[in-house]
């Protein structure tokens, strides 16, 4: 048994001690005993005990009710034994707060029907405190971590900046991102402006996240793989460093995931994060060999190996567990978030031949 986390990110919250902490072990490069793995929407459709809970609430009305966003978060810890629980929650939640419409509609998902279009959009954004403002979010960690009783640490997340303005910008999620490219090359004086207002928002969110309870934090920049290497440079790696350094005050240790981030590792290990999270299009060892040991490296597992049978499941775990072997710095996850129409037994399948192969290999 070790001590939850860092005493320097102890922020007065009570925190009991982690019986797991093989997650937050390996993304601070430490050895653990197996391979720890958690799933990017772990808590979501594929699983009937999801689906009940939403026939019960709709999607926000999930995220805004601690009682039931707690249920959600630890759905995947009960049912598939993952190493770590990530609040249930959305990226788009603070572009609410910051008084952009939304709805999340069944077939389309998230829209906000007035995007921004200039500058005066950018400038009515209202600046938010998340312990007022989204008050539900540090009470649903607060009640997840209490539920938990320290058996996996709880993440916390946000949008990046970038990912964020995509939606803002384009009112939904794009295919080829048109809307925000056009502001970046026609007015990138105005994208800066939005993106400087976001990171600020970001960080102070993902420090209340942690304030409340949680134990290490990811940023999603789930679009950012659509830009140009140097664009990503100048759109999306200077504000990353920046709410980068905002949670290393806390001592919580961040994850920054691309979707598409083949061509962008060497610049999102330059933003000082602890770990990146890599999709499936590159090949983890390549992606480890040219990030050295800058940073801890989560996944890679196409989502679509899930469709496959138990056998074959195996054998692609197995083929990315070998890249690391014994080498402390790899979390288990998947290349992008789990899809809505696999089986839960095939999640356990993946989650049972992680423990099982990375533990063997130790023994
Ligand atoms: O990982 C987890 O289990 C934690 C919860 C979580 C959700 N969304 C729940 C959710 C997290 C970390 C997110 C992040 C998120 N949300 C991202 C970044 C990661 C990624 O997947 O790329 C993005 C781009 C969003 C925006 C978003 N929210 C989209 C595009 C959608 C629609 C797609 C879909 O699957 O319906 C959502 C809805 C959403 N967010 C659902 C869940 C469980 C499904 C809602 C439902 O119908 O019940």
């Amino acid at each position: 048994m070790t001590l939850r986390g860092d005493a320097r990110y102890d922020a007065g919250v009570s925190r009991p001690l982690l019986k797991n902490d093989r997650v937050l072990r390996a993304l601070r490069r430490e050895p653990v005993d197996v391979t720890p793995i958690w799933i990017m929407r772990q808590a979501g459709r594929y699983m009937p005990e999801y689906r009940a809970l939403r026939a019960e609430a709709d999607f926000l009305s999930l995220c805004k009710t601690p009682e039931l966003s707690t249920r959600a978060t630890l759905l995947p810890i009960d049912l598939l034994g993952v190493d770590a629980a990530i609040i249930f929650s959305d990226i788009l939640i603070p572009v609410q707060a910051m008084g952009m419409e939304l709805v999340f509609s069944e077939s389309k998902g998230p829209q906000l029907p007035v995007p921004i279009r200039d500058r005066a959009g950018i400038d009515a954004l209202k600046d938010f405190d998340p312990w007022t403002h989204t008050a539900f979010l540090p009470a649903s960690i607060q009640q997840t971590v209490k539920v938990l009783n320290g058996r996996v640490p709880l993440l916390g997340f946000a949008g990046a900046p970038y990912t964020l303005a995509t939606y803002m910008i384009e009112g939904e999620t794009s295919k080829n991102f048109y809307g925000i490219k056009r502001l970046a090359y026609q007015a990138p004086e105005l994208l800066h402006r939005l993106l400087e207002r976001l990171t600020r928002m970001v960080g102070e969110y993902l420090v209340a996240q942690i304030e409340a309870g949680a134990d290490a934090v990811q940023l999603f920049d789930t679009w950012a793989g659509a830009l140009a290497p140097a664009d990503y440079d100048a759109f999306c790696a200077p504000y990353t460093a920046k709410i980068v350094e905002t949670v290393k005050k806390t001592g919580a240790p961040i994850i920054l995931y691309v979707n598409g981030c083949a061509t962008l590792l060497e610049s999102m290990a330059g933003t000082g994060v602890d770990a990146i999270s890599v999709d499936w299009r590159v090949d983890l060892a390549e992606a480890k060999a040219r990030v050295g040991d800058r940073v801890a490296l989560q996944g890679n597992l196409d989502p679509c190996v899930l469709y496959a049978p138990p056998e074959v499941i195996r054998r692609h775990t197995r083929r990315i567990l070998e890249i690391y072997q014994r080498e402390p710095g790899h979390v288990f996850n998947l290349g992008h978030g789990i899809l809505p129409d696999v089986s839960v037994e095939s999640a356990r399948t993946l989650v049972q031949a992680v423990h099982d192969m990375s533990g063997a290999s130790r023994s």
